[in-house]
């Protein structure tokens, strides 16, 4: 297995590229199934997650055919069938759920492996399967296999007992087919779901309220497939944002969106640091001095989860005490103990981290755990005195487009290395 080797304490400099976000393109690769015909999308990114959903559409009978180095990916579907999916490829990507959707919405009927837990905690599909219920679909759960059936799908009013951005985005794509009104409350905000939203409104669906809480959907009876440009991934621009600061650099992210990223970006401010905020530009400088945090990871516009860990890389050499509490995942502080190995001052008491900041981390040889821990782990070692090793960084393979390339030109000394022991 291949791994990472940092040189830490270069400072980043220049600027860099946000490539399209990861959890936009999933569900839109997805959605896509919705219409037959060609559907071109710009700006998908190339990662393990995008091959995977790939793969996962084909399976059901889309043929497609992805540029990598132009980011393009063409997917025709003409007679999409429902097919009971491998486990495999539901269990490398919780995404694959997003396929109950479009099955139902077109042929009435999906069969998906029911995912497991993951790393960073149970994630149950619950509120997806109660707003397909809501919205007529039987579903029975069978030797770990989601069955869902329906003759004909009704429009529902359901509301999510919890916020979530996939059943969000599942019950959208289930529901443009359905005749009549569908009305979704408490819906995510989240950026991802009003890119799949425009994306599906511009095939010629009726989604009204993207980006609040309440969704409402009038069914249309077809579908036509559209060329779209995925947006600009705000939690790979936050992780660049965090690696500049860490390394008191001088770093400018392109192609992104800056209000995706308003979160961090306050709170970067408030903790010191000068951010100059362009139409599609972030340029980040230390500042005069800088002082620790507080910060509870909620939905959008709240701080988002995905940026919890690396931002704990931070919190540990900036001075002063910061607190940090997860509040979406039960499980997302298993990059903890391996910044402690690092040097890192961190207390955990159920899902409050209390950093003591200031600390010069050294190297050690250190595992990533899931996708953001590894870009916590590799954000750390940039500052790290010394060379660190980080093992299993086909984590982020997931959801970092040339992670080595991009710090590199930023002046980071970064190796990704052949082979392994471990
Ligand atoms: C999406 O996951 C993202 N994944 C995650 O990004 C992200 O961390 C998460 O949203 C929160 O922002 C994709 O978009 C592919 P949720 P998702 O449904 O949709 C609970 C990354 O690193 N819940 O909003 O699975 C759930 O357990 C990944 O790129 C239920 O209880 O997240 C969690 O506590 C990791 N029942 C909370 O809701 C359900 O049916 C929010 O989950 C669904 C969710």
């Amino acid at each position: 297995m291949d791994y990472y080797k940092i040189k830490g304490g270069k400072k980043l400099s220049g600027e860099v590229r946000i490539s399209g976000a990861k959890n936009a393109a999933l569900p839109i690769i997805v959605a896509s199934l919705l219409a037959d015909g060609e559907t071109v999308l710009k700006n998908v990114p190339d990662l393990m997650d995008i091959r995977t959903i790939i793969k996962v559409i084909e399976y059901l009978g889309a043929e497609t055919e992805f540029d990598s180095e132009k980011n393009i990916l063409k997917i025709k579907v003409n007679n999409i069938k429902n097919g009971e999916m491998p486990y495999e490829l539901v269990k490398t990507m919780r995404a694959s759920v997003y396929v109950m959707g479009p099955l139902l919405a077109r042929l009435g009927e999906a069969d998906v492996s029911l995912p497991g837990g993951c790393a960073i905690g149970e994630r149950p599909v619950d509120i997806h399967l109660a707003g397909f219920e809501a919205m007529g679909v039987k579903i029975d759960l069978d030797h770990g296999n989601i069955k869902a059936r329906a003759a004909k799908l009704t429009p529902a009013n359901f509301t999510m007992r919890q916020i979530s951005v996939g059943a969000t985005a599942n019950l959208m794509m289930g529901s443009v087919l359905t005749q009549g009104k569908t009305v979704l409350e408490n819906c995510a905000l989240e950026p991802d779901i009003v890119d799949l939203g425009l994306f599906l409104n511009k095939m010629g669906a009726k989604i009204n309220g993207l980006g609040t809480e309440r969704i409402t959907i009038e069914g249309v009876k077809k579908l036509t497939p559209v060329t779209y440009s995925i947006m600009p991934d705000r939690i790979e621009a936050g992780t660049f944002l965090l690696a500049g600061a860490i390394t008191k650099g001088d770093v400018k992210l392109t192609n992104c969106v800056p209000e995706h990223i308003e979160s961090l970006i306050d709170l970067l401010t408030e903790s010191g640091y000068l951010i100059e905020s362009g139409k599609d530009s972030v340029r980040i400088t230390p500042g005069k001095e800088q002082k620790g945090f507080m910060v509870k990871t909620l939905p959008y516009p709240g701080f988002p989860t995905d940026l919890q860990a690396p931002l704990m890389s931070l919190a540990t050499t900036i001075p002063g005490i910061s607190v940090i509490i997860e509040t979406i995942f039960e499980n997302r502080y298993t990059h903890v103990g391996e910044l402690r190995r690092l040097g890192a001052d961190i207390s955990i008491e159920g899902n409050v981290a209390v950093i003591k900041g200031g600390k010069k981390l050294t190297s050690a040889p250190i595992m990533m755990s899931d996708l953001r821990a590894g870009a916590s782990l590799v954000v750390a070692a940039l500052a790290a005195k010394g060379f660190t090793e980080i093992r299993r960084i086909y984590h982020s393979d997931r959801g970092y487009e040339k992670l080595t390339d991009k710090l590199s030109a930023l002046g980071a000394d970064i190796k990704r290395v052949k082979g392994g022991t471990f």
